[in-house]
């Protein structure tokens, strides 16, 4: 029997290190690391995976030191201007969760205008994870029950883990199957903690840049011979 596979979740880290141990600025792991997304994104969707989920870029990565952050924000503007089409071509739809008011206006532009032109793709979902940070997330969500409650849309009973999921960014998308963790690190760093509950967990040694399909494909083949449970015997 094979486990069901809709959505796979990568936290792609390591493209730091990967720059300094061929001798190169950090901002050169971070070039190379946007074209593995482009890649990736292509092999998930040849795979079958309806949708995959990128963490580019946490609310913590704010505090990096300005040049790399910047370097970071103009990597995705041009991306948002041209990359990103060879996966419109691909009719994949991308989407953003994620504090988007913390972005520069003409990134929150760009974004929606993505989102607006790819909407209706139908190959595959990318969810781009940007500015995101799941607690502020779920704080969000939390606030917006309380609201409703206050204002009577909502009774206290009616809370639910449904209920709570449909107030998440991630509302329109099924919770992952597989997590990815590139480059070593065995952490979520406030990575989809709420929608990770019964995902299977994979971390790889290789760094995000050097992270390739057929990686993507050996994970997905060990997924297969995982048992789910989901809390039962
Ligand atoms: C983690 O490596 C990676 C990031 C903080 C940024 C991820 C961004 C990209 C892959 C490129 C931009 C994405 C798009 C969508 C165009 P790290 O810097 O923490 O590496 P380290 O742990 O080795 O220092």
């Amino acid at each position: 029997m094979s486990n069901a596979l809709e959505h796979i979740a990568i936290i792609m880290d390591g493209n730091g290190r990967w720059a300094l141990s061929h001798g190169l600025p950090r901002t050169a792991g971070h070039k190379k690391g946007a074209e593995v997304v482009i890649e990736i994104a292509k092999a998930a969707k040849e795979m079958g995976v309806k949708y995959l989920t990128l963490y580019a870029f946490s609310t913590e990565n704010w505090k990096r030191p300005k040049d790399e952050v910047d370097t970071l924000m103009s990597l995705l503007r041009q991306y948002l201007s041209k990359d990103f089409d060879e996966l419109n071509k691909n009719n994949i739809r991308i989407c953003f969760i994620g504090e988007r008011e913390m972005l520069d206006a003409d990134i929150q532009t760009k974004m929606s205008e993505l989102e607006n032109l790819t909407a209706n793709n139908t190959s595959a979902t990318l969810q781009i994870a940007l500015s995101y940070g799941s607690r502020a997330e779920i704080i969000h969500a939390v606030k917006q029950i309380a609201t409703n409650v206050k204002n009577g849309d909502m009774s206290i009973e009616s809370i639910d883990e449904k209920s709570i999921s449909a107030m998440l960014y991630t509302k329109n998308v099924p919770d992952p199957d597989i997590l990815i963790r590139t480059s070593g690190e065995q952490r979520l760093s406030n990575f989809l903690l709420w929608q990770l509950a019964y995902a299977e967990f994979f971390f790889t040694k290789t760094a995000w840049p050097d992270f390739t399909a057929e990686e993507l494909k050996k994970i997905v083949s060990n997924y297969q011979t995982r048992e789910r449970r989901y809390g039962q015997i």
